[in-house]
């Protein structure tokens, strides 16, 4: 077993842009962040992971950078970063940057020069085609709707963009792309910070050639996705990364990697391979998504039995030899209590019971803001309230198709990015206490009964659960290590499991929906004790571990076994 300090930490991600704003602009900051940290700390997480902070004409907030050194004007200075670094790193927090090496902003410097003309010597830092009798040089689709080719002018070519058209994808084939790329690396590095999440870093390699992909529909773009994600170079350059840059600095990296199993994964985060820690999967977001629909916008019901089997994979697969990043949520994903438990009818008790789930994986367990305090999906009636790109073109591409708009709206309401980019909300004043001005997205109306103070003062709330959930990991190692063993495989409302590390035992027992199905401790466990170390209902203090009991709605058990 090879200990690690970033397998031991919980993560804390924050979405600056949404989290709080300290002079009135609508806009949350770094002094936002600055002053939560005690926050952070009080809740018990030992890593924060901000998104992108860097200057940005934000049209993708911040995933679109114009400048990797400099902090975006309306989060702050330079000076206002590293006094937060220097704060964290006072109270033993650590902070983990959002790297975004896939594309720039069509703002940066380096693109302005290099679409202004061929023989630029910084053409070549982006990916230029002619097109093909007048239509762009191949179908691939964008992942925010539409062609990954955007014309110009100026020369009379296409560049590339898998995101948005202000996002243009950097040729990672050139090496002084790849050096400009180390340079910037190191210069974060040695100003202190203590890791990347990279995002993604699975398209930062394009097939050779840049073929179509198979379309017999004959439609204008196809998703080919598989020709620009996960490639074998993707892997060669990662390895350079880390043995030229990240390897001489403790740090902690986790990529975001859509589209492979645990199998692939390995070719990350194989203890031997020499490139990150731990990869975001998506295997378990798209359980309520139906596939060849469009995407994600096409949701279905999801089921347990699924979900069992796509994270019993990564668990297994990945134990010993590699390491899970588990998480519910993040800036891209809906809210998790809205989308996986029950957010009108048991939303404390489901959220308590997601979170058990998330701590007690093996893997670093992410939080993402506000989930501590179990905020939901918003419902804005129109269009014109959401912010996000990729929610704002597939309203308009389905527009276009003749796509009731009835319809759009019920995909958005489920699905968009929007659902977990409300402003957090701190208290029940005015704009959640986010802002004393008009905020960039509208604060959810229900923070009056949802929000941190509310949280914080009473004992029972999901905030003080999550907080016992933390320290727990910082107790017991076998949460941290222990081999992760599914029992009642095929029980389609429970979702129950043990943790083995050593002779030390870990139960965990979760009724993942509203019913009140009936426990039977299966026979293979010997064990005859158990104490409960967290339950998300009132318990009496003696209770023991009985062998068959009801569970109540979304009811959680962790208890640890002894003979
Ligand atoms: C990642 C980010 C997402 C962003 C995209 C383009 O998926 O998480 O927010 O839009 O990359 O940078
Ligand atoms: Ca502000």
């Amino acid at each position: 077993m090879n200990k690690k300090w970033w397998k031991e930490s919980v993560v804390y991600q924050i979405y600056p842009i949404s989290f709080l704003d300290t002079n009135g602009d609508g806009i949350g900051d770094l002094r936002g962040i600055e002053a939560k940290l005690d926050y952070l700390k009080d809740l018990g997480v030992d890593v924060i992971w901000i998104c992108p902070i860097y200057q940005s004409p934000n049209h993708d907030n911040g995933y679109d950078i114009s400048d990797y050194q400099a902090i975006m004007k309306e989060f702050g200075t330079m000076e206002d970063f590293d006094r937060l670094l220097e704060q964290a790193h006072a109270r033993g927090l650590k902070i983990m940057m959002d790297l975004v090496l896939n594309h720039t902003s069509d703002e940066h410097p380096w693109f302005i020069e290099s679409r202004a003309s061929k023989d630029n010597p910084k053409r070549d830092f982006y990916v230029w085609r002619k097109g093909k009798n007048g239509a762009p040089p191949n179908n691939w689709e964008s992942y925010f709707s539409g062609s990954v080719w955007e014309y110009d002018d100026a020369t009379d070519e296409y560049y590339l963009h898998l995101y948005s058209k202000h996002q243009p994808d950097l040729n990672w084939e050139n090496p002084k792309v790849v050096e400009c790329m180390h340079q910037m690396v190191e210069w974060w590095l040695k100003k202190g910070v203590d890791g990347f999440r990279l995002d993604a870093i699975a398209h930062i390699a394009k097939t050779v050639g840049l073929p179509d992909g198979p379309n017999p529909e004959h439609l204008p773009t196809v998703r080919a996705y598989e020709l620009f994600s996960n490639l074998e170079n993707v892997h060669t350059l990662l390895r350079n990364l880390h043995e030229q840059v990240l390897f001489h600095y403790d740090i902690m990296t986790v990529g975001e990697t859509s589209g492979i199993g645990p199998e692939e994964a390995l070719c990350y985060v194989g203890e031997d391979r020499g490139e990150l820690n731990m990869v975001f999967q998506f295997e378990h977001m798209q359980i309520d998504a139906l596939s060849g629909g469009s995407g994600k916008w096409d949701v279905r019901p999801w089921n347990l039995l699924e979900l069992k089997k796509v994270i019993g994979h990564w668990q297994a697969v990945l134990h010993e030899r590699g390491w899970n990043a588990n998480y519910w949520c993040n800036h891209d994903q809906p809210r998790s209590v809205s989308r996986f438990g029950d957010d009108r009818n048991y939303r404390v008790e489901s959220a308590k019971m997601l979170a058990t789930f998330m701590h007690t994986l093996e893997g670093t367990p992410y939080i993402y803001q506000g989930e501590e305090i179990g905020m939901t999906n918003i419902a804005f009636k129109s269009i014109d309230d959401y912010r996000d790109v990729e929610t704002v073109n597939f309203y308009q591409e389905q527009i276009r198709k003749g796509v009731p708009e009835g319809r759009i709206m019920e995909a958005i309401w489920k699905k968009s990015r929007d659902n977990a980019r409300t402003p957090m909300q701190w208290n029940s004043s005015e704009e959640a206490g986010f802002t004393s001005g008009t905020p960039w997205i509208k604060v959810n109306p229900n923070y009056p009964m949802i929000n941190v103070e509310k949280a914080l003062r009473d004992p029972d709330s999901i905030w003080h659960y999550y907080k016992k959930l933390i320290a727990l990991r910082k107790k017991h190692e076998v949460i941290v290590y222990g081999k992760y063993k599914l029992l009642l495989a095929e029980h389609p409302e429970i979702y129950a499991y043990t943790r083995t590390l050593g002779d030390v035992c870990l139960l965990v027992i979760l009724n993942f929906l509203g019913g009140e199905p009936e426990f039977k401790l299966p026979t293979e466990i010997h064990q005859e004790r158990g104490e409960l170390l967290i339950c998300n209902y009132p318990v009496k203090d003696e209770e023991e571990l009985s062998r068959t009991f009801r569970l109540r709605p979304y009811e959680a058990r962790v208890y640890l076994l002894s003979h």
